[in-house]
């Protein structure tokens, strides 16, 4: 089902006590808005907040996802957790080839594949990420290298592709408070939706959820998310405030 989703990502950000009065606030802000049955608010905190954080939020709407997974199922791999793991603990979402691992720990197009496989295969929905660097935008390629990082996953059935969400981000408005204009964004949304649809069929297309994200702030969301093919955003340093936070929130 498509869905407007504010998913924010912690990455290595807050120790435990930091991360609880972070969602205690998000708990309290969030009770200011009213959220459709289409419209999802996720937390994205590092493994060691997972459990915590999942049972701070108790039976609140807010869902909540990691950061990482491994591609393998189980194994002699120190220092990995499985889907497997995730699941146990009720994980909803799993972000997948984020550009900082695909930058810093050098991920390749087979494990984001092997990842996503292993979170459908445990019933957690993957949020696979890609985007072009400022290189690529510069020299006009963006449409060219989104495409073949999207396509990396058309090995999917259309049955596990239906379960996976989009977030583009193009690697030069992370964290970095130059955003993409939401001309820029819908651009390559409609352009990414456009590929799923010739692969899986427009029904699949139209039901696929894709957000944005890169410097995005309660001053643009409203009109990033105005856009058709947006549907909503991944928030990395702006996650971290719950005013913030719940300012995006509102902008849907
Ligand atoms: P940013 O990060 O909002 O701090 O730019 C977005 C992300 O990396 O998910």
């Amino acid at each position: 089902m498509r869905k407007k989703i504010v998913a924010g990502n912690w990455k290595m950000n807050k120790d435990i006590e930091e991360g609880v009065s972070l969602i205690s606030e998000i708990l309290e802000l969030s009770k200011s808005v009213e959220l459709s049955a289409k419209e999802e608010i996720v937390i994205i905190p590092p493994f060691i907040h997972l459990t915590e954080a999942k049972k701070k939020l108790g039976s609140s709407e807010v869902k909540i996802g990691a950061q990482n997974v491994h591609h393998k199922a189980e194994g002699a791999y120190t220092g990995e957790v499985s889907s497997r793991m995730l699941a146990s603990i009720d994980m909803d979402y799993c972000l997948v080839g984020h550009s900082e691992r695909r930058t810093y720990q050098k991920e390749t197009d087979e494990q984001m594949l092997g990842k996503t496989r292993q979170l459908l295969e445990a019933g957690i929905q993957p949020i696979f990420c890609l985007g072009e660097s400022l290189e690529e935008r510069e020299s006009d390629r963006y449409f060219e290298v989104v495409k073949s990082q999207l396509t990396v996953i058309f090995t999917l059935s259309e049955e596990e592709f239906s379960n996976v969400v989009i977030a583009y981000e193009p690697v030069w408005a992370i964290g970095t408070g130059k955003t993409a204009s939401s001309d820029q964004a819908q651009e390559i949304h409609a352009y990414l939706r456009r590929l799923i649809s010739e692969k899986y069929g427009e029904a699949v297309a139209n039901d696929t959820t894709i957000l944005y994200g890169g410097s995005c702030k309660p001053e643009n969301a409203a009109d990033l998310f105005s856009k058709e093919d947006v549907d909503g955003g991944l928030i990395g340093g702006a996650s971290l405030d719950a005013q913030s936070f719940i300012g995006i929130i509102k902008a849907l």
